[in-house]
């Protein structure tokens, strides 16, 4: 039985040990990076300086939403408006894993600009074990290369600090709630963000299409959960696909994008299966998708494939 309490008493003596000078962390908001700062935070105090990118492939209102959340948890935070770096660096490319290598070396790079300034030695990661699982290496094949682990690039010159680098998501949950951390129960959101829930090229004008769409299917999906029509699930939120459908938009042809929704449950990331959501509240996401993206979206699916053999996000 993984015991909490045991786990964050011996981190934070390593890490006093561990750390000797000032260290940014890559803060996302997410429950990973929290107990990861919340740890760090304790063992040396303002010497951590909390990093939050936006990178242009956050959902709705999130980074201001994050900025927030780093001032409610005390930490020394900076924040960084990288998303017309990312857009630039990624326009034209379409291959899955070479939109997570480049952006995994983007975060580098902005944390690299910041710890010249602020003379950082250390760079601190919410790294979990499924990261660099799937990420290979010697023995193991590529599933995708994590932001955080395949994406880093080669030449780093800051030292690596991941202190959650053995746990599953359930256990670092378990974490979030021994400290009272506000995201315990948040749902997981990978660090390359909508980049990788738009197949194809992840242009501005895709990623508003894929935007609102998360931001519906979270919507609809949680306010059914509070009124009890479902139970919550593990993770929820809307792909958008690399090809166009014939639609018809009151008496005329539509030609438009599609949007996949995933819902899926899982424990520890390694596997999953696909929620059961019942069908009323799919209908009501199919319907308010297609209407609010009227001229854009035309058709809406449900992705009914568990882990393996599909991964949680598409690419
Ligand atoms: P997959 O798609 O590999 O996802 O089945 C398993 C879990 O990991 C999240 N995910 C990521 N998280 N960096 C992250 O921090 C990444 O590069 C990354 N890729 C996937 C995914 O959302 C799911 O919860």
């Amino acid at each position: 039985m993984f015991k909490a309490e045991k786990f964050i008493e011996e981190t934070i003596n390593n890490l006093k040990k561990e750390i000797s000078g000032k260290s940014l962390i890559a803060f996302s908001g997410g429950v990973d990076s929290s107990v990861c700062a919340s740890l760090v935070n304790k063992a040396i105090g303002n010497n951590l300086v909390a990093v939050h990118v936006d990178t242009g492939y956050m959902r709705k209102n999130e980074s201001s939403d994050v900025k927030k959340l780093m001032e409610r948890m005390g930490l020394n935070s900076r924040f960084v408006d990288a998303s017309k770096e990312f857009y630039s660096a990624l326009k034209g490319v379409d291959d899955p894993e070479r939109k997570r290598k480049i952006i995994g070396e983007k975060f580098i790079r902005v944390f690299e600009k910041v710890a010249k300034k602020e003379k950082i030695q250390y760079l601190v990661q919410g790294t979990i074990a499924p990261d660099w699982i799937e990420s290979g290496g010697e023995l193991r094949d590529t599933i995708k290369s994590h932001h955080n682990v395949g994406g880093l690039p080669k030449d780093i010159n800051l030292k690596l600090v991941e202190p959650l680098r053995d746990l599953y998501k359930d256990e670092v949950r378990n974490i979030a709630r021994e400290l009272k951390l506000e995201v315990s129960e948040r749902q997981p959101f990978p660090g390359p963000g909508l980049a990788v829930r738009i197949l194809g090229k992840a242009n501005p004008e895709r990623v508003e299409i894929v935007r609102e769409a998360c931001f519906i299917i979270e919507d609809e999906i949680d306010k059914s959960v509070k009124k009890g029509k479902m139970e919550q699930p593990w993770q929820y939120f809307a792909v958008l696909l690399p090809v166009k459908s014939v639609g018809v938009h009151g008496d005329r042809r539509a030609y438009g994008d599609v949007i996949a929704v995933r819902s899926v449950e899982s424990i520890d990331a390694m596997t999953c299966n696909y929620s059961g959501i019942p069908h009323e509240i799919l209908d009501r996401i199919s319907t308010r998708i297609t209407n609010t993206l009227k001229e854009k979206v035309n058709r809406v699916v449900y992705d009914i494939t568990n882990k393996p053999p599909g991964t949680v996000e598409w690419e």
